[in-house]
């Protein structure tokens, strides 16, 4: 095989969150980033859109010469990952690989909480397929799991909004009704990759002794030891330090916005799916 980028696939700009990390802990590697702007949220749609649309973009990102893509959402990861791997990869990439944010997230977080208590904030997709429960406890029986989802945390990210002073409304009331669920939970996953741009906002409504978990530097180090056991991923891995953006809406109002997000200059090219 010919080797090719890195592919990361977010319905939009959340998954930027987990890239920037990625880039900064591998930047050796050639990646290409592509969000699904067009189409999403998706943390509120059902499993056969979220696999219909996920199973696109990844065969896009395999079309475009990816050897491996990371799901770099929640929402993907829990809906479609599975299902790609297992019945979709075989037929048409056998020799390549795709990835999710899900798992390597649950293999720590027993090892953060103190109380046995973890709270989950996603979007309701997340939490209604109960990924997060059904994994942590494969890990960590004796770890309990609250979730809580958080419907208007993504169109607040997605529009520009989460710095506002109505932001947090929605923010108080997601965290106020997960912590109603139990007054021990110490340790908060942040399962949507979309919240760590609200996470200033969150943690002003959280007692401090909580620690909150944002997936972009988890990942990215379970991504080194991946490439690391993989050698024959890890060879098909082109790596010339360069990272190419796209997205399925206007590139113009992408790149304003990646940007901020990212850390550095985005210039995106339109992709039609
Ligand atoms: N960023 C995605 C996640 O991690 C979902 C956002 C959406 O609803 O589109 O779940």
């Amino acid at each position: 095989m010919k080797p090719g980028p890195i592919g990361v696939f977010d319905s939009g700009y959340g998954g930027l969150t987990i890239f920037k990390e990625i880039v900064k802990q591998l930047p050796q590697y050639d990646y290409l980033y592509l969000g699904d702007n067009a189409r999403n949220p998706y943390g509120i749609r059902s499993y056969e859109t979220v696999y219909h649309y996920t199973l696109e973009c990844v065969t896009h990102l395999f079309g475009m010469g990816c050897r491996l893509v990371i799901l770099a959402c929640n929402t993907a990861s829990a809906k479609a990952l599975r299902t790609i791997q297992e019945r979709d990869l075989p037929y048409i990439q056998p020799e390549c690989r795709v990835l999710g944010v899900i798992r390597p997230t649950t293999e720590i977080v027993g090892k953060i909480t103190r109380s046995g208590k973890v709270g989950i904030l996603a979007t309701a997709g997340t939490v209604g397929s109960r990924s997060y429960p059904i994994e942590i406890k494969k890990f960590f029986p004796e770890v309990q799991v609250f979730q809580e989802a958080c419907p208007m945390w993504v169109p607040l990210v997605e529009s520009n909004e989460h710095d506002s002073p109505g932001a947090d409304y929605f923010i108080k009331k997601s965290i106020g009704r997960l912590l109603d669920q139990s007054a021990e939970i110490d340790t908060i996953v942040l399962g949507c990759t979309h919240y760590p741009l609200l996470l200033h906002k969150i943690q002003q409504f959280l007692p401090p002794h909580i620690t909150v978990l944002s997936q972009g530097e988890i990942i990215a180090s379970r991504l080194v030891d991946y490439l690391q056991r993989h050698t024959e991923i890890e060879a098909v891995c082109s790596k010339n330090g360069q990272c190419a953006f796209y997205t399925t809406e206007y590139p113009e109002d992408f790149d304003v916005k990646a940007g901020v997000f990212f850390g550095q200059t985005v210039q995106s090219k339109h992709l039609a799916l």
